[in-house]
């Protein structure tokens, strides 16, 4: 019996700003943007849209025509928690109607935890294979104004349902972790947005790429040549450039830079678009993965490189499933990205600038997105979610 996804797909903010506006304001070259980080737009949230609406938004599709009462459990991985206590899960299982019997629970390591999920799912599935677990990576990266990684922004939310004999991928059962207690990137509780050491958290995540691989290739015996593509963490595209050039010499790899990044290429092309969206955005890159390939990738076999700030890491491997093709959601992808609205600098400022009210009283939100489902308003400190009218 194999373990894996039996189902996937993603949500953003309909709302983007083209990174064209940022380098404009802040006097340089686009292409410092659009080539040397590999980003284009960045998604940002309107006041009625959070974690949970593009959670919700990411798993709705997945619970069509489906026996919800086989989902035991729902892992819900964020770094932008919307409450210290709650877990985020619990909103999106009263919206989506779960049952009861499902429990939820939230993870948090930076932008590592959505691994520990499908990880804990995958057991989960094994040890009883009529179950299956929904899996939620939801997140909102905000880094200070004029800050470096302020056009590493972005927003957006995975779901994938992990069942037994899935229909996508396949999640081998080895992988290789990495953990270091280091200050590369962090959020304390006070602050709405992250600090990072920017450069040393580049170094720290191709060290931790290295040594995650190297736990890896000692408990599978793979070699980095048998594996045909890669989904790396995707903070910016062109940090999963520099891995798989890293990790290719470290590799000893006599594929030419070409061959080894046209591995790469199909999972960058969400992510050029949508921004860093920290826990969803390995995943993201495999929407994209099974979404772009040219070829089918039937019986081809992926690496994943998970990283989280702080740090923890993890390599691991997956083959595709023969026959996925029938099961993917490529066409509301596109739809999803092609309605998006523009948004122009000043605007995004706005967006950038709301808050939301913590006064304890009676607050609702304008509709702005037009997911299916919105943060209608907060209340006596309390969120108010609803389908969108
Ligand atoms: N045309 C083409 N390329 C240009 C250019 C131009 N006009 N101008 C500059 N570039 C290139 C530079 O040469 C450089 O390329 P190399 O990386 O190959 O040297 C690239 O653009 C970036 O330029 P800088 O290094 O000068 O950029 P920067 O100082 O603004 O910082 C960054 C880049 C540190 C990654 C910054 O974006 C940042 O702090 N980002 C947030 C932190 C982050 O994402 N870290 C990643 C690892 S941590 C992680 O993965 C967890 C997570 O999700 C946060």
């Amino acid at each position: 019996m194999s373990v894996g996804i039996d189902d996937i797909s993603f949500a953003t903010s309909n709302f983007y700003l083209d990174l064209k506006n940022l380098a404009d304001v802040q006097q340089i070259e686009t292409d410092k943007f659009y080539l040397g980080i590999g980003q284009e737009k960045m998604g940002i949230v309107p006041a009625d849209e959070d974690v949970v609406t593009m959670a919700a938004n990411a798993a709705y599709p997945l619970l069509q025509g489906i026996d919800k009462n086989r989902i035991s459990t729902l892992l819900f991985a964020t770094e932008t928690a919307i409450d210290q206590s709650k877990a985020a899960g619990l909103f999106v299982h009263g919206l989506l109607d779960l049952p009861s019997r499902c429990r939820v629970v939230e993870l948090k390591q930076a932008c590592y935890s959505a691994t520990a999920a499908l990880q804990m799912a995958c057991a989960l599935v094994a040890r009883n294979p009529e179950q299956q677990v929904l899996v939620l990576a939801s997140d909102i990266a905000r880094y200070d104004l004029n800050s470096s990684g302020e056009a590493t922004q972005g927003c957006g939310a995975v779901a994938m349902l992990i069942s037994a004999n899935p229909r996508l991928v396949e999640i081998d059962p080895q992988s290789g972790h990495y953990s270091e207690d280091v200050m590369d990137f962090w959020r304390p509780n006070y602050r709405s947005t992250a600090l990072v050491d920017g450069k040393y958290s580049t170094k720290i995540y191709l060290k931790a790429l290295k040594q995650a691989w190297t736990h890896y290739h000692e408990v599978s015996g793979v070699e980095f040549d048998q594996l045909d593509y890669f989904c790396y963490h995707l903070p910016f595209s062109r940090m999963a450039e520099k891995a798989q050039l890293q990790l290719a010499r470290f590799c000893k790899s006599d594929a030419d830079c070409d061959t080894l990044l046209a591995k790469i290429e199909p999972s960058l092309h969400y992510n050029r678009i949508i921004g860093n969206s920290y826990t969803a955005s390995m995943y993201i890159g495999l929407n994209s993965l099974l979404d772009h390939a040219d070829e089918d990738l039937s019986g081809k076999r992926i690496g994943f490189f998970s990283y989280g700030s702080g740090c923890v890491a993890e390599f691991f491997g997956g083959r595709i499933v023969e026959g996925y093709r029938a099961h993917l959601r490529r066409e509301r992808h596109r739809q999803l990205l092609a309605e998006r609205q523009e948004l122009s600098y000043s605007e995004y400022l706005r967006f950038y600038n709301f808050v939301h009210p913590t006064d304890g009283g009676d607050h609702q939100f304008a509709e702005q997105t037009r997911g299916r489902f919105r943060l209608a308003g907060i209340s006596q400190h309390k969120r108010i979610y609803s389908p969108r009218s």
